[in-house]
């Protein structure tokens, strides 16, 4: 690991690939237990209401396949598996085990397991055949993901031709919110993290991921690169966060 090149941002410092996969772990194997709470208290619930508009993009109906990549917790799955109904299916996939168990344990007090399929697995090696999925969606995942352009590629190869990629992440807000969104980042978050979680560095973590991850127009070129069309996104909160929507071409449209 020492002889890695460092060429992946973890916040604002530079690592190895491993180094990368190896710190994003720890973040997230030590904030599971907390990690539903801390998303209403860090965006006053706000987050439920970008979720809510992902999920009206998906176009799925009662019988198809979708796939919530780095799934963390079971938000995005949970909906996604009323809309395909009981026939349909939803595969929810993270890398990390902790976030994992926290999403099965929600899910099954819900009692929202009937169509849901919890498997580990690295978003940049998805482990389904290719033209699986009729979507796929990942919340607040790429930014995340060490080698983003692989993680695109994989999850352009599992949907079928005709399905939808949806990205939800953190973005570039507008200039009028960014003093009071850097402030609130720098300063509130760690705090809310060492009160609540008692770990500020994960959440001073959060604060410099999304600084480092690609702002909105970044992220529609490496989501075409990776052969989506008719690409698109939509900001949200001024631009705090972004949907993505990218399209497979379906073997007719090509
Ligand atoms: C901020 S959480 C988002 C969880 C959930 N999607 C949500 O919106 O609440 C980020 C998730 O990405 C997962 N993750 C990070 N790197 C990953 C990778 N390479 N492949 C799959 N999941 C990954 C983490 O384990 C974590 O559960």
């Amino acid at each position: 690991m020492k002889d890695e090149k460092k060429d992946y941002d973890f916040g604002f410092q530079r690592v190895g690939e491993s180094e990368k996969t190896e710190k994003v772990a720890e973040v997230f194997d030590s904030v599971a237990g907390k990690y539903d709470l801390m998303n209403d208290l860090m965006s006053q619930g706000i987050h439920r209401f970008w979720k809510r508009f992902t999920l009206m993009h998906t176009a799925l109906t009662e019988g198809m396949k979708a796939l919530d990549v780095a799934g963390g917790t079971g938000d995005l799955a949970e909906n996604l598996a009323q809309q395909v109904g009981k026939t349909g299916s939803v595969i929810l996939t993270d890398i990390n085990a902790s976030m994992l168990s926290e999403g099965r344990n929600k899910l099954l007090d819900k009692g929202s397991f009937n169509n849901i399929a919890l498997i580990q697995s690295n978003a940049e090696t998805l482990p389904f055949k290719d033209d699986t999925f009729d979507c796929v969606t990942i919340a607040f995942g790429l930014r995340n993901v060490t080698n983003k352009d692989k993680a695109l590629k994989s999850m352009f190869n599992v949907l079928k031709p005709g399905g939808k990629l949806l990205v939800l992440e953190f973005s570039k807000p507008n200039e009028l919110l960014t003093p009071f969104y850097d402030f609130y980042s720098f300063n509130v978050l760690p705090k809310l993290g060492e009160w609540i979680a008692n770990d500020s560095d994960s959440y001073q973590y959060l604060a410099e991921s999304i600084r480092m991850h690609p702002d909105q127009d970044k992220l529609l070129n490496m989501i075409n690169e990776a052969g989506f069309s008719g690409s698109e996104y939509f900001n949200l909160t001024g631009g705090i966060v972004a949907l993505h929507v990218g399209k497979k071409l379906s073997h007719e449209s090509t």
